[in-house]
């Protein structure tokens, strides 16, 4: 699939210095478990950039089919637009452009806008890149505008993805069939040994969930936050009060395909990204989405059919802990 916009011009060749600036604003994208399951490699003329996923950074019992590791290269794949939209140049988008080459998942190629065409809107975001973390702490009841709501629905949309800010009676059951996963999942034992063998909670490290970057418990119980430690928890056994209404948006897709996939992480990071400029905090409550039958039954009957990808919790509070990154020369193939 092919994205044209209004500034196609001649290709344009990248110096590594700006490719590695490039990577380095992909790598900061979310992933599951902080798995940075992701390669970029330049074409030998540098006029492109591939975007590969890596097979060996998937997270298989968590993620059997491989589509939470499509989201977050898709999540990459925007944070790499908006990049080069920083430094001036247009990444066109084609995604999944070799039928036959099921690990790369995008080619992006570098365009000079007209001179007269002006910044490159995209390039707003940039700051947001690296000021984004996930926050799994309390936020304060108090409510995202309404005029914020429809922007962030309209940066979903961009991507080809509907977000809905759930309502409260959507809210509950949403959050009720989040517990009901997290249940299922401190009964499975091979994904909780996987998600305990992401926490990073005392050697440095370049990848996984550092201890700081864990939120406490719900002390009531009503927002089930992923338990990353086990259960009961091994560590950070603290608890605190929640927002007593979190909101929670919902990312859902026409179909349940790879493109989709992609396009999910783009909207998710797209959104993400808007709503961190205007001060906002997130997390993602991905558990419900992890089991077949919860995910079926997160689809609203109200908004008829489509595919639940992954449900974000917005809202106002403290700034999430950093997590760690690999290196761009780990990530990053020049030719
Ligand atoms: C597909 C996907 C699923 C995720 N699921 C969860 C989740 O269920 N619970 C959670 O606390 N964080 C979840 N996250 C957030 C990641 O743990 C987080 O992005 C990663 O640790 C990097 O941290 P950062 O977002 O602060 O950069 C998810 C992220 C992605 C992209």
């Amino acid at each position: 699939m092919t994205e044209n916009t209004h500034t196609a011009a001649v290709r344009d060749a990248l110096t590594p210095d700006q490719l590695a600036f490039l990577a380095a604003a992909g790598g900061a994208a979310p992933s599951l478990h902080n798995s940075q399951p992701w390669r970029f490699r330049a074409t030998g003329d540098r006029r492109a950039l591939l975007v590969l996923r890596d097979p060996s950074r998937a997270v298989p019992a968590t993620d059997p089919t491989g589509r939470a590791l499509h989201v977050s290269v898709g999540a990459a794949v925007l944070n790499l637009r908006v990049a080069a939209a920083a430094l001036g140049v247009e990444a066109q988008l084609h995604l999944l452009p070799d039928p036959q080459q099921l690990d790369l998942l995008a080619r992006l190629d570098f365009a000079r806008p007209e001179p007269d065409a002006g910044p490159l809107p995209d390039a707003e975001l940039y700051p947001a890149v690296a000021e984004r973390h996930t926050s799994r702490q309390p936020f304060a009841n108090r409510d995202v505008p309404e005029q914020l709501v429809g922007e962030l629905m309209a940066a979903a949309d961009h991507e080809g993805v509907v977000l809905a800010m759930l309502e409260e009676y959507e809210t509950r059951r949403v959050l009720a069939l989040t517990a009901d996963a997290e249940r299922r999942t401190a009964a499975d034992a091979a994904r909780e040994a996987e998600a305990r063998s992401w926490v990073r909670l005392e050697a440095p490290a370049t990848d996984g969930i550092p201890a700081e970057a864990l939120g406490p418990l719900d002390h009531d119980a009503h927002v089930p936050v992923r338990s990353f430690t086990g259960h009961p928890p091994t560590s950070v056994p603290r608890s605190a009060h929640f927002e007593a209404l979190p909101q929670l948006a919902t990312f859902t897709t026409a179909h349940d395909d790879r493109s989709a996939w992609v396009r999910t992480g783009m909207a998710l990071e797209r959104v993400w990204l808007l709503a961190t400029a205007h001060g906002l905090r997130a997390s993602v409550l991905h558990q419900a989405v992890e089991w077949p039958d919860t995910r079926w039954q997160l689809r609203d009957p109200e908004t008829g059919p489509g595919y639940v990808q992954i449900i974000l919790r917005l809202g106002y509070g403290p700034a999430g802990a950093a997590t760690p990154r690999r290196p761009v020369a780990e990530i990053l193939q020049l030719s």
